[in-house]
């Protein structure tokens, strides 16, 4: 077999056989291919695009480059969630805890975040002496026996999606939906998970720009899911604001613990439920979805999501007493309000530039080596389609900077407020 070959098929239009999308990936990974020919292949797919079985064929050879983690110690269907991410993204902090409380496996491997905010792994290093790293045997024991853990991602993961995503990054071949989708989901895959719920956001702070290509990617996604053995469903959602009401490290922290406790922002509540009901569906701890949320609410209710939260915490030695007194995170030297200039609707906060605001506060990292000040950042007070008084306050500012006028200035210029305005609907459409 000859990768030129392979190149050209593609190129006019051809479907690869399993063989062919197996050889490249082996030889992309083991160095036998180089660059150039698995660039000029991976333009190839972007321009013809594959079909289900490329794509199913091209997501196993790329869990098989690595290790795989094997879950099987762990008692019941381990249902894994998967966000193509967004700014102020709350959403594991709380759902984790919240479907293990009703005894959902929760095994997690996350990531730390490049951008914005942090990742779930920054945020829970926010909470005083968490540990990320634990060993492989202590995570399947403390999921067995409490139903939850949050670990680092293994570097040995999917090897061939590593050299792959910084080819296309630089090879204008990232927005590809079969590449994406293979990407994705070989990961999950790998981490050990049988069933996946995917969050696919559409917006300006998400990944997928408009709906319809977000649409294309669950769809392809839970096809691709199902082929491979794995149930899966897709919840895509607006990521024209942010989610929620705070935007960095320990201030989402504070958020989530509010959210556990049957309070926190509508938005982020109904995204948590409606992912949950269907990790819990999927893990078949309810017969039906209509239950799934029945004991969700339930469990934020009657405080059993909270306690959970306790026990993780303190499970990965962190401060489980933050949950009752969040006043013990980091926090920050100053406080600042940004009033409204203006009366009227709140008619735009876009997610993307209001995440690079809290970035220029230090809650974000722009390189994989700076360090994240986890006190900072921003809660917003409106959102859009809420009304304003002149004077009135938009967003309380935390940062331990006095001054931080280039801040306030781009709130003032992402912020709108004009005469009318529609709440977006958070969430758009369900996948099955
Ligand atoms: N996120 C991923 O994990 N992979 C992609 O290819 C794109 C976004
Ligand atoms: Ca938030």
């Amino acid at each position: 077999m000859r990768m030129v070959d392979i190149i050209a098929k593609k190129r006019d239009g051809g479907a690869l056989s399993p063989e062919e999308i197996r050889f490249f990936i082996d030889g992309y990974v083991q160095g036998a291919i180089p660059d150039y020919q698995a660039s000029a292949l991976a333009m190839a797919i972007y321009f013809r695009d594959m079909t289900d079985a490329e794509i199913a064929e091209l997501t196993r050879a790329m869990v098989a480059s690595g290790e795989t983690v094997d879950l099987s110690a762990i008692r019941g269907i381990k249902v894994d969630k998967h966000s193509t991410g967004g700014v102020g993204d709350t959403t594991t902090l709380v759902l984790a805890p919240l479907v293990a409380s009703l005894g959902v496996p929760v095994a997690k491997m996350s990531g730390r975040g490049l951008g914005f905010t942090g990742g779930t792994l920054d945020k829970l290093e926010s909470i005083a002496g968490f540990q990320v790293e634990q060993t492989t045997e202590r995570f399947i024991d403390l999921v067995n026996r409490d139903k939850i853990a949050v670990i680092g991602q293994s570097s040995d993961l999917v090897p061939a999606d590593k050299k792959l995503y910084a080819l296309r990054d630089v090879t204008g071949s990232v927005e590809s939906i079969p590449l994406i989708a293979s990407s994705i989901m070989s990961k999950k895959i790998a981490a050990g998970a049988d069933a996946i719920v995917l969050e696919v956001t559409t917006g300006r702070g998400a990944f997928m720009k408009n709906e319809k290509d977000a649409m294309r990617l669950a769809e392809t996604m839970v096809r691709i899911g199902k082929r491979v053995g794995r149930e899966t469903q897709a919840v895509i959602t607006d990521m024209s604001q942010p989610l929620g009401r705070a935007i960095g490290n320990a201030l989402e922290v504070r958020e989530a613990i509010d959210t556990l406790k049957g309070q926190g922002p509508d938005d982020l509540r109904a995204l948590v439920l409606a992912l949950g009901s269907r990790m819990v569906l999927l893990a078949k701890k309810a017969e039906t979805l209509e239950e799934a949320h029945r004991q969700l609410v339930n469990a934020l209710d009657s405080g059993g999501a909270f306690d959970k939260f306790k026990q993780f915490i303190a499970n990965q030695g962190g401060d489980p007493s933050v949950a009752d007194h969040p006043e013990k995170l980091p926090q920050a030297k100053f406080q600042m309000e940004l009033t409204a200039k203006n009366s009227g609707v709140v008619s735009e906060m876009a997610a993307d530039e209001i995440g690079l605001a809290a970035m220029l506060l230090g809650a974000g990292r722009a390189t994989k080596e700076e360090r994240i000040d986890f006190a900072a950042g921003i809660v917003l007070h409106k959102k859009v389609g809420d009304p304003v008084a002149s004077g009135e306050s938009l967003a309380t500012i935390h940062s331990d900077r006095e001054k931080i006028n280039d801040v306030i200035d781009k709130l003032y210029r992402t912020i709108k407020i004009s005469d009318h305005a529609e709440r977006p609907k958070l969430i758009r459409r369900i996948i099955t």
